[in-house]
């Protein structure tokens, strides 16, 4: 680390990588669901760099596609590709909601577009999140609830802070926050101004809430608020996409956004991203007034034939339904180890992103119930799974994550690990 710090703020490339002076995580290598580190030691990860490996780290048949295009064709040109057309027909083929398209790099860049262009389409401003909820590190995407102040107190919610220093105080005025699930907030949301509404932008499968998820019915009752007072809803799959389905959140639900951005597992780890959906509203989008969206490496050759490549894949052979099987061994196996403890737990969302919740109560239903769940315990068990070859977050807002690679995956192993970084959590607590 001492070396990283003259160099670095933190001594790291991006401030979650922070995870202490002894704890930081430098990764010499990964292959398939393995992680090596600087010093020799493996992991199975289960974090996939925040859930973009799907198939395996180092997948050959994608690495092989973008080494393919870099030799026949180039990175970039400032111009357009054959490889346009055929990565969106591929999304469309497995995403019926999409019409039309505009690629990004990162999932942050699909929302900035997704939300522009909403915000042009509507003429209005206002935009609406769901607390717990993360997209992005971008200024008026980076205020939160505060859980770790808030009391829990009947009657009171949590504040409304900014991630950090730096984020200007005006962006919190276009942004509202809802808690998922809550019928009268979304009521009361939407009768006090739904026509000054741009959006409302949500993972209907909170990605960074523990996998908590909408119920179905909610999500029917915020997408007919926001067809009657004209406000977009823009479903963020940048987790969730080419992840829990083909057709990602929407399919599960059948409930369909009228912008979807997707990043993530479209690209298997490459650096690409995208947002789309209805043509009236993505055709705001255009010269002589219109929006402005794009990017020197907007389109990029190696983000475009990954994706092409992956989600060929995705679409062609079982790897979406291994990772949910292997996932689903996994939550078995976890169920064993916490019963045996005797740690009540619930377990959220689909197999191939799902979250760990410790608690006796109901399957938590939104970010405030989260509070409730004895997230300190789980951290401790995190790192304890950590420090005996199990890599994941320890925080339980991440969920576990699955890819095609952990096929491999020796399960007696994994469960005479989970046994024992439990033993040693709950001696310690
Ligand atoms: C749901 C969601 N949206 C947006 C983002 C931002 O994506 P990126 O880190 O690629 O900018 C993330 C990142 O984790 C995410 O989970």
């Amino acid at each position: 680390m001492g070396l990283a710090h003259q160099h670095m703020p933190q001594g790291v490339a991006e401030n979650y990588r922070y995870w202490g002076e002894e704890q930081t995580v430098f990764v010499q290598s990964a292959k398939g669901c393995v992680l090596t580190d600087c010093d020799g030691k493996e992991f199975v990860d289960f974090r996939l760099g925040y859930g973009p490996i799907i198939l395996g780290y180092r997948d050959e048949r994608v690495d092989e596609a973008v080494a393919k295009a870099m030799r026949e064709r180039g990175i970039l040109t400032g111009f357009s590709s054959p490889l346009d057309v055929p990565v969106i027909e591929a999304i469309k083929a497995l995403c019926p909601q999409i019409e039309k398209m505009r690629f990004a790099n990162s999932g942050t860049e699909a929302v900035m577009g997704a939300l522009r262009t909403a915000r042009g389409f509507t003429g209005r401003d206002r935009v609406v999140v769901v607390e717990g909820g993360f997209h992005g590190l971008y200024d008026e995407m980076m205020w939160k609830s505060d859980m770790e102040g808030w009391s829990g107190g009947p009657g009171t919610v949590p504040d409304i802070v900014p991630f950090g220093a730096g984020i200007p105080k005006g962006s919190r005025e276009l942004v509202d926050f809802l808690s998922l699930n809550d019928f009268d907030e979304l009521e009361a949301l939407f009768s006090r101004g739904g026509d000054t509404i741009a959006a409302v932008l949500l993972e209907p499968i909170m990605g960074n809430c523990g996998s908590i998820a909408a119920t179905p019915e909610w999500l029917q009752a915020l997408r007919q608020a926001c067809s009657q007072a004209g406000a977009m809803l823009v479903i963020d799959e940048v987790k969730t996409g080419f992840r829990v389905a083909r057709g990602g959140a929407q399919e599960l639900y059948g409930i369909t956004a009228d912008l979807t951005t997707y990043a993530k597992a479209m690209g298997n780890g490459y650096p690409v991203a995208c947002f789309g959906g209805r043509a009236d509203v993505m055709d705001v989008i255009g010269a002589g007034g219109g929006v402005v969206h794009g990017g020197t490496y907007t389109g990029n050759l190696v983000g475009l034939s990954a994706s092409l490549a992956t989600l060929e894949i995705l679409k062609e052979t079982d790897a979406l339904e291994v990772a949910a099987t292997m996932g689903a061994a996994i939550q078995a196996s976890l169920g064993r180890v916490f019963e045996g403890a005797g740690v009540a737990h619930r377990f959220t969302g689909p197999d191939a992103m799902f979250g760990v919740h410790f608690t006796a109560d109901e399957v938590p239903s939104n970010y405030r119930d989260w509070k409730r769940t004895d997230s300190p315990l789980y951290t401790a068990f995190a790192w304890n799974l950590i420090e005996r070859g199990v890599m994941l977050e320890p925080d339980s807002r991440e969920p576990w994550f699955l890819c095609e690679a952990h096929r491999a995956l020796d399960l007696s192993w994994f469960e005479a690990v989970a046994t024992e970084a439990m033993e040693v959590a709950l001696t310690k607590a």
